[in-house]
């Protein structure tokens, strides 16, 4: 059940903790009751901690709760989505994924190091080894039905996922004498070794399957920071070109602040471009989305999303101190 079914890695809601108190003795109770009536003092202990439920079994010791009570009142594990990174018609009877391997310290880095439970058990799964997974559809998040039309996808890091999978149907249909429309790629990581499928992007390239990539990095020493939004910035009235003028799509996957910066731009291009107002901008937008040729894939609650929580957090303390 622990090893497989139940969410051990998650911190203690302030329920469960409320019934560690009820268990444990001493200091350990006072702090437990503390934590699960204080949503403050819970949220601080949760994100500095981030502790897992061993994690909290060894801080307080004297909480030795009965298996099957703590099996009752623990979470399912839940699945993990990953968008599949390979064409069927390429890889019949395959599935790729593309997978940022999640690991990091706790405690502002100092603390002990915590493995995701999905990215790690990829890594380490043997060859043959069965793995329980199930499909869920993305209906709005196809290639084009007509396919002559431009497309534009934006997905930097592990975003580029489904555009692996584009980039090798587009590759196959082509090889069976489909026309196809332009593809603009725009792909962002740190710093160039990060540069995933740097080789089958140059081979597309190179039979035009994708007309030019660009690579926006982050980290890179010596090059100024660089985000794909930048980049699409840079090459605004060919975007505009594309999306606007020759009625194509524009798709964007992976990370929620990244999609929403990466829209805002977006928006900026077309206004300028189209000579537009705020409402007409609106209204373009609405029917982008009306005739489905703006696409997101969104992958909700990321490591990022840890990050940002983090940053405002600390800057919110800041602000309270400063108040008199
Ligand atoms: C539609 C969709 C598509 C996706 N596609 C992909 C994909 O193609 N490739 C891919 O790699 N991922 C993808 N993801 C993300 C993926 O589903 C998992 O969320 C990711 O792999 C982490 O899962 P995990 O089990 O390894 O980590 P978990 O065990 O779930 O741990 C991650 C959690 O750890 C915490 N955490 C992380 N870093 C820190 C930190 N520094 N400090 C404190 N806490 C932290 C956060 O709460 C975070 O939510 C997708 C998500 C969605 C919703
Ligand atoms: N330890 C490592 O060396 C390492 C390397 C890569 C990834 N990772 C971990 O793996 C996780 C997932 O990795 P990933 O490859 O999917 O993504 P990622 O490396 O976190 O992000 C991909 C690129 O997007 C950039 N980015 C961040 N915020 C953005 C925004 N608002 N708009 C546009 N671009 C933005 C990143 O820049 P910045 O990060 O510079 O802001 C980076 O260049 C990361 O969150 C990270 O914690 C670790």
């Amino acid at each position: 059940m622990f090893s497989r079914f139940l969410d051990i890695t998650t911190p203690p809601t302030p329920n469960l903790l409320k019934h560690f108190a009820s268990i444990a003795t001493g200091e350990d109770q006072k702090r437990l009751e503390i934590l699960a009536t204080d949503s403050a003092e819970y949220e601080d202990w949760r994100h500095y901690s981030f502790p897992n439920l061993l994690e909290v079994l060894l801080e307080f010791q004297s909480v030795r709760p009965l298996a099957p009570l703590l099996i009752a009142q623990l979470p399912v594990l839940q699945p993990r989505f990953y968008s599949i990174s390979s064409s069927p018609l390429k890889y019949r009877n395959e599935v790729h994924l593309t997978v940022a391997v999640v690991q990091y310290n706790t405690q502002d880095g100092k603390g002990p190091r915590h493995y995701g439970v999905c990215s790690n058990f990829l890594k380490d799964v043997a060859i043959d080894q069965e793995v329980c997974v199930f499909i869920r559809r993305a209906p709005g998040f196809y290639l084009p039905e007509k396919l002559t039309k431009p497309i534009i996808v934006v997905g930097p890091g592990t975003g580029i996922a489904p555009f692996r999978g584009y980039w090798q149907h587009r590759l196959i249909l082509h090889e069976r004498s489909q026309q196809l429309g332009k593809m603009l790629l725009f792909f962002g990581c740190r710093t160039k070794e990060l540069d995933l499928y740097q080789e089958e992007k140059q081979e597309m390239v190179s039979k035009k399957i994708i007309d030019k990539t660009f690579l926006a990095l982050s980290r890179e020493p010596s090059q100024s920071k660089m985000y794909v939004q930048n980049m699409i910035l840079d090459q605004a009235s060919e975007v505009y070109k594309l999306l606007v003028l020759d009625e194509g799509h524009f798709y964007v996957c992976g990370d929620c602040t990244m999609a929403e910066d990466v829209l805002k731009t977006l928006k900026g291009i077309i206004k300028k471009y189209g000579n537009m107002d705020n409402a007409k901008l609106e209204k373009y937008m609405l029917l982008l989305r009306d005739q489905n040729r703006y696409h997101e894939d969104i992958f909700g609650i990321t490591l990022r999303t840890a990050e940002i929580h983090k940053s405002s957090r600390e800057s919110a303390r800041q602000r309270m101190a400063s108040q008199p």
